[in-house]
C-alpha cells in the first residue's frame, strides 16, 4: 500500500518562505519563495503543502494571494494538486533536486558561476601527490584494502597535525573517514539516539541539520552572528538544552566566519560540561586561516571529552573525500561499530593522496592563502563599490563573507533574481535552524578574483532588481534555473 505523502505545516511553511510582503506582486514573492524552498530541498518534492486557507491564516495574507500563488506554482510545474492529497510539491521535468535543504554542487551550464557551495578547487601539486600515491600504492595490495581505522600512517600524520595544534594525540585515537560529513555521521550515530536532544548553533551547515534531523535528535539553538557565540548566556543556554550532544563549528563558523577565541573556548567547554553535554566539533574549515599566526587551540585542548571530526576538503579538496573523527580514548570501538554500519572504510590511493598532501603542509599551503586572500579582496571591493548597502565584516578565516542586505531585502527573492544573471547563491534560510535569516547571504569566495567581481556584478543586478532599482531578471522571459542547493 502507497504511504501518504508527507506534509509540511502552516506554520514551518510560514517560517521558511519568511515576510514576502515587502516585494510586489507579493502572489509572486510567495511563489518566488515557495519555488525557491521545493528547489533546494527544504520543502522535500512529494510532500503535500498546507491548503490555502491553512497558509492564507498562517502568513497573514489574503486568500487570493495564496491561490494566485499556488496557480503560479502549478502551472511552472512545482505543484500538483493530487485528488484526495492536497496539493503536493514536485520538480519541473529537467529539475534535478539536490538534497533535502543541504548544500552540495551539481553540473552548472557554461557561464553560470556556483556560489552554492563553500569549498575550492584542487590545488596545485594534487596531481603530482596522486602519482607519488599510485607508486606506493602496490605495498597495500597484497591485504584486502579494507582499512577500517584508517591507513596507518595517515592516522599517525593526523595525530602529529593535533598534537602540533596543541591537543597530544595517539594515532589509535584518530578514525580516518569519507569526508568529515560522514564523520559527523559516524560521531551522531554513536552518540545519539532518537529523541535526544542535540545543541546546535543557529545558523549552521545545512547538512549538519540533515544528519541530526535524520537521526530523530531534538534540536536546541546556541545563536552565533558575526561577532561570534553569546557566552553570557552560554551556562543558562547549555543547562536548559540538557543535551546529549552540542555540535560546534568554533573555527571560521558556516556560514557567519566567527572564531572562537581560547577564553571562549574555556567558557562553552565548562557550560557544556556542567550541563554533561558532548562537544563534538566540526573542524573542517579550522585550517582556513588566511592570516597566519597564533590560532586558539583546538576545542579537545578545553574540553579532553570532545569528539573532533575533520577533513581534506577545504586544506586540501573536496574531491579527496577523506576525513576524520579524533576521540577520546575510550570512544573508538563505539565508533568503528558506527562506522561499518554504513561504510567499511575510506578509498586507499585517497587516504595515501591526503598523506602525501599533509606530508607536503601539514596546514594551509601559501598557494591557497594567497588565492583565496585575492579572492575574498575583490569580492570585499567589489561589494563596497557596488553594493555599499549590505554590510559584512571579512573575517580572519573561512571561505565566506556574510552578508547582511539592506532592510526588506529578502535574500530569498535575490537568490531566485540571481539565477537568470547566472549566479547560484546560499540565502540566509538555507542555514537557520527554524527558518528566518532572510536578510542574509552567504557568500564564498572561492572562485578566482575577478570571477568574483564578476559575481558581486550579478549580486548587486539582482539586488537593485529585487529593491526596484532595475528591471527584474525574472521578467526576461528566460528560463529560470533553479537554485541548486
Ligand atoms: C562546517 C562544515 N562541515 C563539513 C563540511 C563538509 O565536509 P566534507 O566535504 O569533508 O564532508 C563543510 C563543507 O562546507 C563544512 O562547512
Amino acid at each position: 500500500m502507497a504511504s501518504p505523502a508527507p506534509t509540511v505545516s502552516a506554520t514551518r511553511t510560514a517560517r521558511l518562505v519568511g515576510d514576502v510582503t515587502s516585494t510586489r506582486p507579493v502572489y509572486r514573492a510567495l511563489a518566488d519563495a515557495l519555488r525557491l524552498t521545493v528547489a533546494d530541498g527544504r520543502i522535500a518534492p512529494g510532500t503535500r503543502l498546507p491548503s490555502e486557507r491553512d497558509l492564507t491564516h498562517a502568513l497573514g495574507l489574503s486568500r487570493t494571494t495564496v491561490t494566485r500563488a499556488y496557480d503560479v506554482l502549478r502551472d511552472t510545474g512545482y505543484l500538483r494538486s493530487v485528488r484526495g492529497s492536497g496539493s503536493v510539491a514536485t520538480l519541473p521535468t529537467g529539475v534535478v533536486h539536490r538534497g533535502s535543504g543541504g548544500l552540495f554542487p551539481g553540473d552548472v551550464a557554461d557561464g553560470v558561476l556556483d556560489l552554492t557551495c563553500a569549498a575550492p578547487r584542487a590545488p596545485a601539486g594534487i596531481v603530482e601527490a596522486y602519482e607519488r600515491a599510485v607508486e606506493r600504492l602496490p605495498s597495500y595490495l597484497g591485504g584486502t584494502g579494507y582499512l577500517t581505522y584508517g591507513l596507518p600512517e595517515l592516522r599517525e600524520a593526523l595525530a602529529e597535525r593535533y598534537t602540533a595544534r596543541g591537543v597530544p594525540t595517539r594515532a589509535e585515537d584518530v578514525l580516518v573517514t569519507s569526508g568529515a560529513v560522514a564523520g559527523l555521521g559516524v560521531v551522531l550515530r554513536a552518540l545519539v539516539s532518537p529523541g535526544d536532544r542535540v545543541l546546535v548553533e543557529d545558523p549552521t551547515y545545512p547538512n549538519t541539520l540533515d544528519l541530526l534531523r535524520g537521526g530523530g535528535a531534538r534540536l536546541r539553538t546556541l545563536p552565533v552572528d558575526p561577532d561570534g557565540w553569546d557566552l553570557d548566556d552560554a551556562d543558562r543556554v547549555a543547562r536548559s538544552a540538557a543535551a546529549r550532544a552540542a555540535v560546534l563549528v568554533p573555527d571560521f563558523h558556516n556560514p557567519t566566519g566567527a572564531l572562537l577565541d581560547d577564553e571562549g573556548r574555556a567558557r562553552l567547554a565548562a557550560a557544556l560540561r556542567s550541563a554533561g553535554t558532548v562537544p563534538v566539533v566540526d573542524e573542517t574549515i579550522a585550517e582556513i586561516d588566511l592570516i597566519g599566526g597564533p590560532m586558539a587551540l583546538p576545542l579537545a585542548a578545553h574540553a579532553p571529552e570532545a569528539v573532533s571530526v575533520g577533513s581534506a576538503s577545504k586544506s586540501h579538496w573536496g574531491g579527496l573525500r577523506t576525513g576524520w573523527v579524533r576521540a577520546p580514548h575510550g570512544r573508538m570501538r563505539d565508533l568503528v561499530e558506527a562506522r561499518v554500519a554504513s561504510d567499511l572504510g575510506a578509498p586507499v590511493l585517497e587516504q595515501l593522496v591526503h598523506l602525501e598532501l599533509l606530508r607536503a603542509c601539514p596546514g594551509l599551503t601559501e598557494d591557497r592563502r594567497t588565492d583565496l586572500v585575492a579572492a575574498r579582496d575583490a569580492a570585499a571591493t567589489a561589494l563596497r563599490a557596488q553594493l555599499p548597502e549590505v554590510r559584512f565584516t571579512p573575517a580572519r578565516g573561512g571561505l565566506s563573507l556574510w552578508c547582511e542586505l539592506p532592510p526588506g531585502t529578502s535574500a530569498s527573492r535575490v537568490a531566485v533574481a540571481a539565477e537568470p544573471e547566472g549566479l547560484l547563491l546560499a540565502p540566509g534560510p538555507r542555514f537557520a535552524v527554524e527558518g528566518g535569516l532572510d536578510r542574509w547571504l552567504r557568500l564564498p569566495h572561492v572562485l578566482p578574483a575577478e570571477a568574483m567581481t564578476d559575481a558581486v556584478g550579478r549580486l548587486a543586478r539582482a539586488v537593485h532588481a529585487v529593491a526596484g532599482r532595475g528591471p527584474d531578471p525574472a521578467d526576461r522571459r528566460r528560463p529560470v534555473r533553479p537554485l541548486v542547493a
